[in-house]
């Protein structure tokens, strides 16, 4: 188990003065719920996958000023996939808190051209919107239900598990009905723009976001950008679990990293890179891990390659996923122990073949032609709060607001379920038609709540969730005003529960059925807390 906590160059954003404001305080007489000091107009969504625009969708809806703002070229979150793929990982990971690079006097507009500083103008664009994780072949491991955004139903005849291209059309289709996607409403959405800086201004009590958005310009052969700011007076944070890709600490690893292959490409990269399997026609593979990305890529490449190894860390105990990985390697992958050195290479510009690896056996592997690393992903510091060693960040109410300053939120990892309930809950506090419940009720639910920010969510505890909001938004609602809204469909739950009984329980586990998977206790799980239903979040927990 290794908690790492890095923070991509220029994706980091660093939050300045905030810890300083009491801004909301127990509410004196009653004792009970916040007050805010000052009424919440413009608001600023940043990230526009399913969380995102839900939150964006709804606080429009609500007459907020709403500006949405997502790095990438249009929306999709971790679901817009590209034959682009993400700019080199760090070896090592990157240490947190580097701060991006922004100009002193705002706003400021550069074109560059092709191979400025030493870097391609196709870098310096994938660098900028850093292209999603996903590979041609990449299906769900969640029934649909999971994976559903309001107004724009899949069709009754859809297969159990989606393809990772429906599920694009399904978040697009969800951004269009909002008025969200590219070139819809260009005062709302701002695409392939990134939030660079967050910084709370005591004077006015607003955010300011420090912006900066990349175009290309094919016709003069440039990439123009822009650094900007503008205020708000809260902030949705919704950027997802996956900030970026994580690189183990073996021995040896940076100087292989530096090994190319005879067609110019690495021989050793993450599997973030990972989109095809035909490539990999009589290669010699190692995988580095053991989760979920492991698992299917293996299965994606086993019929094309001459022989594929994957390197596997022991773990005492198996959640429920990482044993349906395990299990889930094609039977061609010989499982080989954990490398322990890498030793270094003569050439660098020869792959990696005659590179001796070393095990913890003791034993050496040679004749790898590629290594990918399924090694996870770490979340960086975003937007101030420091994260706790488990990757949450620090003080969060279970609706998502930070406390003190609940004018800043975020969203949680059952972003499309539960986030349904979360943007309209945004949108209540943040209008005056609801008051956040008492902190006090924080703590006790805390216990529940806090695993929707780290990843782990059984059906048990999702449903706990729904209930919270339900009696609450639907109290405050009948009280100062509102729609009510209604619990998680009962059939969903049920969809749900079968999906895991066939394809998580008993296929998988040996566990008898789902409830029996329910209770086995989290102290019992590989890190005290693990198990992602949502799967390959913190994929390091199982490498
Ligand atoms: C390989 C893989 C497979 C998965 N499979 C499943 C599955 O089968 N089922 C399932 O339910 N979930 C799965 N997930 C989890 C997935 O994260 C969620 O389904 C969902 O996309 C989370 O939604 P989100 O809106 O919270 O975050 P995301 O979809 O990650 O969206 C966050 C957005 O924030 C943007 N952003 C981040 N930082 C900034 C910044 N500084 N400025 C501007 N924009 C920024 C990003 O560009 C991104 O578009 C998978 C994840 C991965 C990586
Ligand atoms: C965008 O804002 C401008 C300036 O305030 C306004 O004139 C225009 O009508 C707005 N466009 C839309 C689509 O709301
Ligand atoms: C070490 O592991 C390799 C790969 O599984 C195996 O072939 C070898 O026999 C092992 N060596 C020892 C000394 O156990
Ligand atoms: C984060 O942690 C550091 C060191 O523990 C502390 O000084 C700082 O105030 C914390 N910041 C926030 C926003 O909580
Ligand atoms: C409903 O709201 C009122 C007023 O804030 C509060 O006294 C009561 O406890 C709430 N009821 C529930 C079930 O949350
Ligand atoms: C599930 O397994 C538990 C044992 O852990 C058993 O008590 C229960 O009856 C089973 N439920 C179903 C529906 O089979």
């Amino acid at each position: 188990m290794v908690f790492i906590q890095t923070a991509v160059a220029l994706a980091a954003v660093a939050l300045v003065g905030a810890q300083q404001l009491p801004l909301v305080e127990e509410h004196p007489q009653h004792n009970r719920h916040f007050e805010f000091s000052h009424p919440v107009h413009r608001v600023a969504v940043v990230g526009a996958g399913p969380a995102g625009l839900q939150a964006a969708a709804k606080l429009v809806e609500h007459n907020f000023e709403v500006r949405l703002f997502d790095r990438a070229p249009g929306p999709g979150g971790n679901w817009f996939y590209s034959e682009e793929t993400p700019v080199r990982e760090s070896y090592p990971d990157k240490p947190i808190n580097e701060d991006p690079y922004i100009p002193h006097r705002l706003p400021f507009t550069h074109f560059y051209k092709e191979g400025e500083d030493g870097i391609s103008l196709d870098e310096r664009w994938r660098e900028h919107w850093q292209p999603r994780p996903l590979w041609d072949s990449l299906h769900t491991n969640s029934p649909a239900v999971i994976t559903e955004l309001p107004g724009v139903p899949y069709a009754p005849d859809q297969p159990w598990v989606l393809s990772n291209h429906k599920i694009q059309s399904h978040v697009r289709a969800y951004a269009s009905l909002n008025n969200l996607n590219i070139n819809d409403n260009a005062n709302v959405t701002s695409y392939a723009t990134r939030v660079e800086k967050v910084l709370k201004l005591t004077e006015s009590n607003t955010w300011r976001l420090t912006l900066r958005k990349l175009e290309r310009i094919p016709e003069i052969g440039r990439i123009k950008t822009t650094w900007w700011t503008e205020e708000f007076d809260a902030i949705v944070s919704a950027t997802g679990p996956y900030v970026s890709a994580h690189v183990p600490t073996i021995e040896g690893i940076q100087d292989w990293s530096r090994a190319t292959r005879e067609d110019g490409g690495w021989s050793i990269y993450h599997s973030q890179n990972y989109r095809r399997p035909q490539r990999y026609q009589d290669k010699t593979v190692l995988i580095v891990g053991a989760s979920v990305s492991a698992s299917e890529i293996a299965r994606d490449i086993a019929p094309y390659t001459k022989k594929l190894l994957t390197s596997i860390r022991p773990h005492k105990n198996l959640s429920p996923f990482a044993l349906r990985s395990r299990l889930r390697f094609p039977e061609n992958a010989e499982v080989v122990p954990e490398i322990k050195r890498l030793e270094p290479l003569q050439l660098h510009h020869n792959g990696i073949q005659n590179g001796n690896i070393e095990l913890v056996n003791g034993s050496i592997l040679t004749g790898i032609d590629e290594i990918i690393l399924a090694t996870g992903y770490v979340r960086s510091k975003t937007f101030g709060p420091n994260l706790t060693a488990d990757g949450q960040p620090e003080n969060i109410h279970w609706t998502g607001h930070w406390i003190p300053d609940p004018t800043l939120a975020f969203t949680n990892v059952r972003s499309w379920t539960i986030g349904a309930y979360q943007s309209y809950a945004f949108a209540k506090v943040w209008e005056g038609t609801a008051h956040l419940p008492p902190q006090r009720e924080m703590q006790r639910d805390w216990d529940d709540a806090k695993y929707q920010f780290r990843g782990l969510f059984s059906s048990r505890q999702a449903e706990s969730l729904f209930r919270q909001y339900v009696v609450w938004l639907n109290n405050e609602s009948l009280i100062n005003g509102g729609r009510l809204v209604e619990p998680w469909p009962l059939q969903n739950r049920e969809i749900f529960a079968y999906y895991s009984d066939v394809e998580w329980i008993r296929g998988y586990t040996g566990l008898r059925n789902f409830t029996e998977f329910e209770n086995v206790p989290q102290s019992e799980w590989p890190s005290g807390h693990a198990a992602a239903w949502d799967a390959i979040v913190f994929e390091e927990d199982g490498w």
